[in-house]
């Protein structure tokens, strides 16, 4: 039953040019933020997974110990014939690894905004499980998702590593779990998240010695210049990432190595030295605030793994019930 692993979806949803006026304005306000989902073209996508690599980068490490060490228990969880549903998938080692743990699992649908990525990761699964139905999805996971119809709810696993729910605000990573138990009753989550730590554990995970996550960063602008017709100058910028304690989230941030004009889509855009483009959030999560979130959203949590060092929590939740 070997499918076809071209995504679904019509339109590319990160495209800068489709998202003009939301980046023009982002850039235009007091504080300069853009969305983090913009990061990944596939050049971004690469680069983050070389990020994940890391020394310094543990939570992809954490996580994918977990996975392994508590596959039969994950396994037993999700039970046969499972539809796994990823959102933001990226590369496809983690899928790889739940699919491989799984009794016989029927479909796999990854859901991103990195288009070509997307379909090659996707590719890469369907070869090495030739029986998994894959059906790749081109969609912001935070837009209302149409999915292929072959998913049943009671059979899903929404999987969700990576810690990707933390690129979200707290208040949209609640609006997104509470829109998820809804729109899967009957189903489940596994949700990776990275828990709060020291800030030089955080510190350096974010400013890696190699440069890696500089470079991530400095793509953002080198794809303003591409798609958005922008005149960035790429070392006229620095990456920084800082730990915001009272938050509990590492803010990414392009700084403006001196006062400059930039023109990005036509618009003239001053940036004086020092000034920043924030360009991701990562919230941090203590598990049990992260579970009475995911409760309040109408989760129920069955399992918390967590690691030895307490860096990473996978948490299994359950939908509530079909009605
Ligand atoms: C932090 S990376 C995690 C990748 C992978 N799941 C992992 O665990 O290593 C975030 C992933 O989500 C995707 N992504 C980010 N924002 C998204 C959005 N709003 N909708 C869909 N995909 C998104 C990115 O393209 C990227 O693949």
């Amino acid at each position: 039953m070997r499918q076809s692993a071209s995504p679904v979806g019509d339109s590319t949803p990160a495209g800068l040019a489709a998202n003009r006026q939301e980046i023009l304005a982002g850039l235009m306000a007091a504080q300069k933020q853009l969305e983090p989902k913009y990061l990944y073209d596939e050049r971004g996508s690469r680069l983050f997974d070389e990020i994940c690599t890391l020394p310094e980068y543990y939570p992809t490490r954490t996580e994918v110990n977990l996975l392994r060490t508590n596959a039969a228990a994950i396994a037993s969880f999700i039970g046969p014939r499972a539809e796994v549903l990823e959102l933001g998938a990226g590369s496809s080692l983690k899928a790889s690894l739940l699919l491989g743990c799984l009794d016989e699992p029927a479909i796999y649908v990854p859901v991103d905004i990195s288009a070509d990525y997307l379909e090659q990761q996707a590719a890469e699964v369907a070869a090495l499980f030739p029986r998994v139905m894959v059906r790749p999805v081109l969609a912001d996971f935070t837009d209302a998702l149409a999915l292929p119809r072959p998913l049943t709810r009671e059979r899903t696993v929404v999987f969700f590593p990576g810690s990707t729910i933390g690129n979200l605000s707290r208040r949209r990573a609640a609006a997104l779990l509470s829109t998820l138990a809804e729109q899967m009753r009957g189903g489940a989550l596994l949700l990776g998240v990275d828990i709060c730590k020291d800030a030089a554990t955080l510190h350096a995970a974010y400013n890696d010695s190699r440069g890696v996550t500089a470079a991530f960063n400095l793509n953002l602008l080198a794809r303003l210049n591409r798609e958005l017709d922008a005149d960035f100058e790429l070392d006229a910028f620095e990456h920084d990432a800082v730990y915001d304690l009272q938050n509990e989230r590492i803010e990414m941030r392009l700084v403006s190595q001196r006062d400059q004009v930039v023109n990005v889509a036509g618009m003239a855009i001053l940036f004086r030295k020092g000034e920043y483009i924030i360009s991701e959030h990562s919230h941090k999560y203590d598990p049990d605030d992260l579970a009475r979130m995911a409760t309040a959203a109408g989760w129920r949590l069955d399992q918390c793994w967590i690691d030895d060092s307490e860096r990473f929590s996978l948490q299994y939740l359950r939908a509530p019930t079909i009605s």
